[in-house]
Order: structure tokens, then C-alpha cells, then sequence
């Protein structure tokens, strides 16, 4: 492997293999070939069998909260809670966030109305979230972007003034806290993912968490069709189910979350010592307080400090065999069916244009370790320091590229 000359200068790639971001954190597969062995000789194999009512009570143990209803992924587990949630007509959102969260919405006629964040936390920004509500608001959903929590306690007080309910989209934010109280107890309900790419992962899954009783009555039901017992459906439902085997998956991960998180965390303190003195790149700051899952290296790219753009970086990177990406580009009110409804929006969301266009994520996890770490540092310090011959390197294959179509 090498990184003196980079592939974009002729070089050949650093990596044989792609490093990809959002690689599966896998906890120990023996433990989870044992379980797969009782789920088979169980013969149970979904409709809340005995492995997805324990990691119900795990997760909502691990997040201190009353309730855990376990869902086969995020957006159903989101579009089930805003449902049951009965929130109506506009709800207020970021858009810097992953599309689902507006579909969730948007999927049930709901229209979700964009929010520019902040530009320090990434979150929502509860300055602007006034101005957006109208007689026809319902509804607040923040998003813990990147496990970094929203200002909950402002979100919290705007909602209660003005008689909102207030969800959190808390998809990247398990095993994460705020002032010292774990993700999932706030608002009316929270949202959990456990996609594959997601800190702890049950394949496919998701799950919504509250402290409210009759709430959590309602999501229960209308997750198994609306089904109050044999031959008795009480209400309009769907299928939102996870399976046993998904809870297996969940359980084993979640007996290595700590390794998770040790893993985690030291790529990220890694990559931001070594990118430390790189000018114009930035790498996302999280509160060593709290607790943090680390799942995500967040890069922002200043193209003034740093002589390159970010999807010139990105450019770099993939020649190199580094698959990092951009995030959440370019934000849900570029994508339809939301450009066609509100096409201005972008007038009003200037800090998620300016983010959408600097953010680059680096791989990390447990299949990530150091020398990988060091080397991506590499490529990007080398990238900087020849920024001149690499934008005209690009620029020159950006030119053949297009000539060859
Ligand atoms: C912020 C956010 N919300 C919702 C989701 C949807 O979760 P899922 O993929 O489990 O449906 C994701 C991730 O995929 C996400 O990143």
C-alpha cells in the first residue's frame, strides 16, 4: 500500500479493497449462531417471539425509558410513531437529515416544513423554528444528527407554548446522552435505526421508544395491523414487525456495544489529531461528557482554507479506493417530490446549502483501525499540500470523461 503519489497524479490506488463508510458493526458471531440455533428450534420465528421481547426490554433499559416497541426499520418505526402520535396537516423538520424523515411525513400527507440548523450543531435550530409555525403546525421532529443531541430543552419549551407535540428522529443517536440522561426519554417519543450502517444494527430494524403508555398501546397495535387479539382489529395498522432473527442480531450486537464504542472513538480521536493541522478541514467535535457512540467522522470542507472543495476531496479519496461520502446532500428540500412543492425553500435554509456542500464522512467502525486511519489522514494532507496539480488533474479528467460520453 502507498500513498507517496497519489492515484489522482498517476499513482496507484492506496487501497486494494474499497474502505467504505458505514461498514457493519458485527458483535461476536458464535454467540449469534447459538441464538439463530434456539430462534430454529423454537420454531418462532416473528410476531414478538422471545427474542424480540428481550431486546425490547434491553433497549429500553439501555435508554431509560418505559417502552420499547421493536419495528422491522426506522421509517416504519417513524411513519408508525407520527401516526399513532396523530400529527396532521405540517409538521416542522429539518432538512439537513435523511430523507426518510420527510417521507415518514409525507408518505401519510403530512407536509413536513423545512428548518434551517445550526451551523455549530448540525441540529435544528430552535431561533428559527417560530417563524415556520402556523395554525396548521402539529408538530416538531428534531434530529440527533450524528448522535449529537438537538437543543432539547429549547425545542422542548417552544412545543409546550405553542401546544406542538415533539418527536426526535433519533436514527444515529442510540447509546448517546444528553446533560447525563440517555437518548429516548424525550419529547413524546423517539426513534431509534438499526440499519445495517447504524451503530448497533439488527440487520434491518428500528424502534420507537416512550414513556407514554397509551402511546406505546397504540404503536403496539398498529405494528401488527391493528390487531387487539385474535380476530379483533381495533384500528388501522400495518406491518412494522422485526423478526427474531433481527433481534438476535440486535442482542449480539448489543452485548459488544462497548467494543463499539472503543472502536469508535479512537479512529475518531485519530483522524482529528492527525487532521488536526490540516487547513480548511475540520472534523466534528463531540462532547466527552456525554455519552457518545462515535459512529460517524464528520469532515467539514472549507474550500477557501483548504485549497479544495469537498467534492474534490471526495474525488481524491475514491481514486484511492477510500469510498468516503457526502451526507445528506443536498438536503431533502432539493429532492422531490419537496423541490417541486416549495421550490425557494433553498432561500430560506441558507446554513443547510453552505453545510450540504462541506460534508464528507470518513469511514470508520470496528472494521477501521489505525493504519487505515493513518493513511486516509495521509491521502488528505497530501491532497492539500499538491492542491494545485490535483484540481488540474481532476479537472483534466472531468474534461475526458465527458469527451468519452
Ligand atoms: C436520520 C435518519 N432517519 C431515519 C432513517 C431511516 O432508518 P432506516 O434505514 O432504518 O429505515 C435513517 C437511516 O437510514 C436516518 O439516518
Amino acid at each position: 500500500m502507498s500513498v507517496d503519489v497519489l492515484a489522482v497524479l498517476g499513482g496507484r490506488p492506496a487501497f486494494d479493497e474499497p474502505l467504505h463508510v458505514g461498514r457493519p458493526n458485527l458483535g461476536d458471531r458464535n454467540k449469534l449462531f447459538v441464538r439463530m440455533n434456539r430462534l430454529l428450534d423454537n420454531n418462532w420465528l416473528t410476531n414478538r417471539g422471545p427474542f424480540v421481547q428481550e431486546l425490547e426490554q434491553r433497549i429500553a433499559e439501555t435508554a431509560g425509558v418505559k417502552h420499547c416497541i421493536a419495528m422491522c426499520n426506522g421509517t416504519i418505526a417513524l411513519e408508525i410513531a407520527i401516526r399513532a402520535a396523530g400529527l396532521r396537516d405540517e409538521v416542522i423538520v429539518p432538512s439537513y437529515t435523511f430523507i426518510a424523515t420527510a417521507h415518514a411525513l409525507q408518505w401519510q400527507e403530512i407536509t413536513p416544513v423545512f428548518c434551517d440548523i445550526d451551523p455549530t450543531t448540525h441540529n435544528i435550530d430552535p431561533d428559527r423554528v417560530e417563524e415556520l409555525i402556523t395554525p396548521r403546525t402539529t408538530a416538531l421532529i428534531g434530529v440527533h444528527l450524528w448522535g449529537r443531541p438537538c437543543d432539547v430543552g429549547r425545542l422542548a419549551e417552544i412545543a409546550a407554548r405553542r401546544r406542538l407535540a415533539l418527536l426526535f428522529d433519533a436514527a444515529h443517536a442510540f447509546g448517546c446522552s444528553h446533560r447525563g440522561r440517555m437518548i429516548g426519554g424525550f419529547g413524546l417519543a423517539e426513534i431509534f435505526s438499526f440499519h445495517a450502517t447504524k451503530f448497533l444494527n439488527t440487520f434491518e430494524g428500528g424502534a420507537v421508544v416512550t414513556n407514554d403508555d397509551d402511546l406505546a398501546g397504540r404503536i403496539r397495535l398498529m405494528k401488527n395491523f391493528g390487531f387487539a387479539g385474535y380476530d379483533n382489529v381495533v384500528y388501522v395498522g400495518t406491518n412494522g414487525k422485526m423478526t427474531e432473527v433481527a433481534a438476535a442480531m440486535g442482542l449480539t450486537n448489543l452485548e459488544s456495544m462497548g467494543a463499539f464504542v472503543a472502536a469508535n472513538r479512537s479512529n475518531y480521536k485519530d483522524y482529528r489529531r492527525r487532521l488536526e493541522g490540516c487547513s480548511g478541514i475540520s472534523v466534528i467535535e463531540y462532547d466527552d461528557r456525554e455519552r457518545c457512540n462515535y459512529q460517524y467522522v464528520v469532515v467539514e470542507v472549507d474550500e477557501e482554507g483548504a485549497g479544495l472543495g469537498r467534492d474534490e476531496l471526495v474525488g481524491v479519496l475514491h481514486a484511492e479506493n477510500v469510498l468516503a461520502r457526502r451526507y445528506f446532500y443536498p438536503g431533502c428540500h432539493r429532492m422531490e417530490p419537496y423541490r417541486s412543492f416549495f421550490p425557494h425553500s433553498r432561500l430560506l435554509l441558507t446554513e443547510t446549502e453552505r453545510l450540504a456542500r462541506r460534508v464528507l464522512l470518513l469511514p470508520t467502525g470496528v472494521s477501521v483501525g489505525p493504519s487505515q486511519v493513518k493513511d486516509v489522514c495521509t491521502i488528505i494532507e497530501n491532497a492539500l499540500s499538491a492542491a494545485p496539480a490535483v484540481r488540474a488533474s481532476l479537472s483534466n479528467r472531468a474534461a475526458e470523461a465527458t469527451v468519452a460520453q
